[in-house]
């Protein structure tokens, strides 16, 4: 077998990787590509990786791209991996940290897969780069289609869309569409239009997209100094991210680079759980949500595409599934901010609050070495950072008035 294999991953047909393909053309589930361990162990020993600069392409032996492609790239990766004390000592923690994804170039963790994707797209001479988005995906396939010289349209589902994501498609030159529907049925319309309109679909069902999300767990692994975590939390919408991490760290252990992986806790907002509910009523499908709603928009998905991919990903990782309320959600989120300095979006907040929520129920091994994935920057949703927090105090410029304020307020 060559290194690469793309296949589906209910039935194992092998698709042509150098034509544009979501899902099985005979069974109709999702494709995944499939790496050749030995193939890549032998790459990846030559590559010496580790000496490269922190980023996707440092792994480029593990990323099925042409060799000769020339790669779209914003320096994506390389995030930090925020050690957090003050956070950890409150939840009575010894490990805790926050790979914040938010320090991508354009905000999100969606940066890592549209380089990837975005790159696909240009060797397979697609010449339209389209998604639905709630948002972040939006505004990354904006800036790395204009980076690539692809004509861009992004359709969003009207008025529950961060502003700073809106406007961050809009700058970046995309021809925004408002559907009047929410995220589901706007995937739904793209992706029944994508062939019509020769249009490459950069939606997570997209197998390249996860190629570049997955170096986010490769990479935690290197910087914990090649060692796995205990527990990885991560917020689940589409279901994209949670498989693609799932994937690095299966990887990363199959290729002898680390030994173990963590427990995967996938974590949705109460009113948009259908992941949640799935694995707590032991059933065998998924059933989606009809009106899903949250206060964490990014998330506000109530029929993920990628549910086989996710669900396979909890449960072979040891992990599982836990629905939070927008409330611990919004607590999480300031908890962040004021003890850690992380700003994210409340959707970049949502692992941590699964994992306060484990923390109060018990479920928590407190010596454990555990990761929450924050996926978005803070700066994504002014609207919800600024409706949650106490409003400025407005004085004239005057000490008396500036001490009056201080003076009742510091002592
Ligand atoms: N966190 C943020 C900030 C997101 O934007 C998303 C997804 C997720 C978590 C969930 O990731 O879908 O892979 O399970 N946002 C998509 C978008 C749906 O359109 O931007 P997932």
């Amino acid at each position: 077998m060559d290194q690469f294999e793309l296949k589906c991953i209910e039935c194992g047909q092998v698709h042509d990787m150098d034509k544009p393909a979501y899902a099985c053309a005979k069974c109709g589930n999702l494709l995944e590509v499939v790496l050749d361990p030995e193939v890549s162990k032998e790459r990846l020993a030559k590559a010496s990786h580790l000496r490269r600069p922190a980023s996707v392409w440092r792994y480029r032996e593990l990323i099925p791209i042409g060799r000769s492609s020339h790669i779209y790239s914003m320096s994506e990766g390389g995030t930090p991996l925020i050690k957090c004390d003050q956070l950890g000592a409150d939840l009575g923690l010894k490990d805790l940290r926050i790979k914040f994804e938010g320090m991508n170039p354009t905000g999100s963790f969606k940066d890592r897969g549209m380089t990837v994707g975005i790159t696909k797209a240009k060797e397979l001479g697609m010449t339209v780069a389209a998604c639905a988005s709630t948002g972040n995906t939006s505004a990354s396939l904006a800036a790395y289609a204009g980076l690539a010289g692809l004509k861009c349209v992004v359709l969003i589902p009207e008025g529950k869309v961060g502003l700073g994501k809106l406007a961050q498609a809009m700058m970046h030159g995309a021809l925004v569409v408002s559907v009047k529907g929410n995220f589901d049925q706007a995937l739904e319309l793209v992706m029944s239009a994508a062939d019509r309109l020769g249009m490459y679909v950069l939606n997570s069902v997209n197998p390249f997209r996860i190629e570049g999300q997955k170096t986010a767990a490769y990479e935690v692994c290197d910087q914990l100094g090649g060692k796995s975590p205990d527990y990885l939390y991560i917020p689940v919408g589409n279901g994209g991210n949670s498989a693609a991490y799932w994937k690095g760290f299966a990887e990363y252990e199959e290729l002898g680079v680390v030994s173990g992986h963590p427990a995967i806790r996938g974590i949705q907002a109460e009113g948009a759980a259908p992941v949640a509910r799935m694995l707590k009523d032991k059933s065998a499908v998924l059933t989606p949500v009809k009106n899903p709603d949250t206060v964490a928009t990014a998330i506000r998905i109530g029929n993920p595409a990628n549910w086989k991919k996710t669900v396979r990903a909890l449960k072979e990782s040891g992990g599982g599934a836990s629905a939070v309320t927008d409330q611990l959600i919004l607590k999480a989120q300031r908890a962040m901010a004021t003890r850690e300095g992380i700003f994210a979006e409340p959707a970049g907040a949502a692992a941590l609050a699964g994992l306060m929520k484990d923390v109060e129920l018990g479920n928590v091994d407190t010596s454990a070495t555990i990761v929450c994935v924050s996926t978005g920057h803070g700066l994504k949703d002014p609207d919800i950072a600024v409706s949650q927090s106490a409003k400025p105090h407005t004085i004239g410029p005057s000490i008396k008035e500036l001490e009056k304020l201080l003076g009742g307020r510091l002592r």
